[in-house]
């Protein structure tokens, strides 16, 4: 399963990516809206640390789409353009795809839209199980759905959960087969985390010093 984290902030792509577990970013409008630095320099720099970096468009319109989707692609070879979920997006990824030029697929939330995003010719389709969550629907019950169809039609689009809310859904989307698994900064920072372990190294230590102090 490949993790990626989900952020605009550079410095905290270094910090993670120094574990050596990281295998991806993905930003969105928002989250480069957050930390309020110059787009193009935030992915270039994230290039530098991680292979995958989704780079979302913002143009609404497959021909717009398609121009700031090429010109993404030119800035690194890492850059993955990011395409929402439309008719119009679905037309972009069709021209991405002859293109070669890797895409994902963002803001899916349903297994229709997945099926769609895939025949397009998507790289990674992105659904988004938090913000079913928050309205009181199952969101890795969509994730189980899309394995399931997936097993069916063995399509080549990776499946990349997103909205992730605690490491809870990172479990579950790797019980699920789910290729990729994109995960906020605070959430990631829990990962290496258990308070056995704390308790078990303390123990150790103290054990260590008695014999050689
Ligand atoms: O990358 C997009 C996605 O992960 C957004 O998450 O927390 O805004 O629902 P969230």
């Amino acid at each position: 399963m490949q993790l990626f984290l989900d952020t605009a902030n550079v410095d905290y792509v270094k910090e993670i990516s120094s574990w050596g577990v990281l295998d991806g970013v993905t930003t969105n409008p928002s989250l480069v809206a957050k930390e309020g630095k110059d787009f193009k320099q935030t992915v270039l720099a994230m290039c530098e640390y991680v292979p995958n970096v989704s780079a979302q468009v913002t143009a609404e319109d497959t021909d717009g789409m398609i121009k700031q989707g090429e010109e993404y692609a030119e800035w690194h070879k890492n850059i993955v353009v990011k395409v929402p979920m439309t008719t119009e997006g679905l037309k972009a990824l069709t021209h991405f795809k002859k293109k070669k030029i890797r895409t994902n697929t963002t803001l899916i939330f349903s297994v229709a839209q997945a099926i769609l995003a895939a025949k397009a010719g998507a790289t990674i389709i992105s659904p988004f199980i938090g913000r079913l969550d928050d309205q009181g629907e199952d969101g890795m019950r969509l994730i189980e759905d899309i394995m399931d169809v997936w097993t069916q039609y063995g399509f080549e689009t990776q499946v990349l959960v997103a909205s992730t809310r605690h490491p809870r859904h990172i479990v579950d989307a790797a019980r699920l087969g789910a290729h990729i698994c994109t995960i906020p900064y605070d959430v990631f920072k829990k990962l290496p985390n258990h308070t056995l372990t704390d308790v078990g190294l303390k123990k150790f230590m103290e054990d260590w010093r008695k014999v050689t102090s």
